[in-house]
C-alpha cells in the first residue's frame, strides 16, 4: 500500500487549487495609506529612510490623494509637517495649521471616494517632540495634552475628516475627544484609537518625515514591548470610552498582539505597518536581498491572517496595483 495516505501537498499542486483553498485574502479596500504634507512646500521632498515616500506639498498631496482613491484604497491618514513648532503645538489647532488645511484640501478632492483620517497627535507639532504638553518638571502632563487633544480634535472634524486617530497615549484621551466632538455637532466624526501603541525602536524613519527632533523618549507613555495583557486593558478603555476601531502599531514585531486583540472585541480591528517595518524591506529589496514585490504581500498578509481587518502601510497604493495583477 502506498504511504502516506493523506497528502496535503495534494491541495498545493499549482496556483488554481492554492488560490481556491487560500484561507486569506487581501483586498486593496482593507488598506489604509499614510501621507505626509508639509507647510510651504512648492515640490514634494524625497524622505530618506522612507524610499518612495513624500513630504507632499499641497498640491501632489491633492493629486497623490485622488491617485489612491482611485487604486481603490480603503483610506488615507494625513500627518502634518509644521514650518515652525512650539511648546504647546499651537499649529495642530490653527485652522489654518497644516494638517486642517490639508484635510480640507483632500476631502474636497476625493469626497467619500476614500475614508480620510487624521493623525491626531501634537508631536508633529510640538518643538520638544513629545506628544503632549509639558509639565514644569519636563514630564508630560497627560490631563493638559487631552485639553488641546479636544481642540485639534473638533478643527479637524470642522475640517471635514471622516475620521480621527488619537494616537498620543495619554489616559482618557478616547473618552475626551468623543465628548469634545459631540459637544461641537460632530456626533458623526468617527474615532479610530491607537489603542495598543508600543515604545518602538521601528518609529525611527517616521521622526525625519515629520522633522521631530524628540528629546528623550516616549517611554512613559507609549507601552513597554514586554506586555501583552496590558494591551488588552488599553482596547477595553478605549472601546469603552467610545473607540469606534481600535489599532495595534507597530504591526508584524507585534502580531500575537493583533490576534488577541482581535479575539477580545468586536470592533474593527486595524494595525499599522509602521515606518520602521517598511524602511527595513526597502532596504533589504535595494541591496537585492529579498524579493521585495513578494515580500510586501507576506508581511501583509500575515497582518491579516493575525486578524487585522484593516491595515494601514506606505505601500497601500502600490499592493492595490499588486493586488489586481495577482488575484
Ligand atoms: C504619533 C504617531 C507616530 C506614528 C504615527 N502616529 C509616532 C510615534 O508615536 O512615535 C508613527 C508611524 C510610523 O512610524 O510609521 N503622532
Amino acid at each position: 500500500m502506498p504511504y502516506p495516505e493523506i497528502r496535503p501537498r495534494r491541495l498545493r499542486r499549482n496556483p488554481a487549487l492554492r488560490r481556491l483553498v487560500a484561507e486569506t485574502r487581501l483586498s486593496p479596500a482593507e488598506l489604509v495609506l499614510p501621507m505626509f504634507v508639509k507647510e510651504g512646500l512648492s515640490e514634494p521632498r524625497p524622505i530618506a529612510s522612507m524610499p518612495g515616500v513624500l513630504q507632499h506639498s499641497r498640491d501632489s498631496l491633492r493629486k497623490a490623494a485622488a491617485e489612491a482613491a482611485q487604486a481603490g484604497v480603503g483610506g488615507i491618514m494625513l500627518f502634518g509637517v509644521p514650518t515652525a513648532k512650539d511648546a504647546t503645538g499651537s499649529g495642530g489647532i490653527d485652522p489654518n495649521g497644516v494638517l486642517n488645511v490639508a484635510i480640507r484640501d483632500v476631502v474636497g478632492e476625493v469626497g467619500d471616494a476614500t475614508v480620510v483620517m487624521s493623525d491626531l497627535c501634537l508631536d508633529e507639532f510640538t518643538s520638544h517632540g513629545h506628544c503632549g504638553l509639558l509639565a514644569e518638571d519636563g514630564t508630560v502632563d497627560n490631563d493638559a495634552t487631552l485639553a488641546a487633544y479636544a481642540e485639534m480634535a473638533v478643527a479637524q472634524a470642522a475640517a471635514g475628516v471622516h475620521v480621527v486617530g488619537p494616537s498620543g497615549m495619554m489616559d482618557g484621551q478616547v473618552g475626551v475627544v468623543r465628548r469634545a466632538l459631540d459637544a461641537a455637532g460632530h456626533q458623526d466624526t468617527s474615532i479610530l484609537a491607537y489603542a495598543v501603541k508600543y515604545a518602538s525602536g521601528f518609529y525611527g524613519p517616521f521622526r525625519e518625515a515629520v522633522e521631530s527632533s524628540l528629546e528623550g523618549d516616549r517611554r512613559t507613555y507609549q507601552q513597554d514591548p514586554t506586555n501583552l495583557r496590558e494591551s488588552l486593558r488599553e482596547v477595553e478603555l478605549d472601546v469603552a470610552e467610545g473607540a469606534d476601531m481600535v489599532m495595534v502599531k507597530p504591526a508584524l514585531p507585534y502580531l500575537d498582539v493583533v490576534a488577541a486583540v482581535r479575539a477580545a472585541v468586536d470592533v474593527p480591528v486595524a494595525a499599522y505597518q509602521i515606518s520602521g517595518e517598511y524602511a527595513m524591506v526597502e532596504a533589504a529589496a535595494a541591496n537585492g536581498w529579498l524579493d521585495r514585490e513578494r515580500v510586501i504581500l507576506e508581511t501583509l498578509t500575515s497582518i491579516r491572517r493575525a486578524g487585522a481587518q484593516i491595515t494601514l502601510t506606505y505601500w497601500a497604493v502600490e499592493a492595490a496595483h499588486l493586488l489586481r495583477r495577482n488575484y
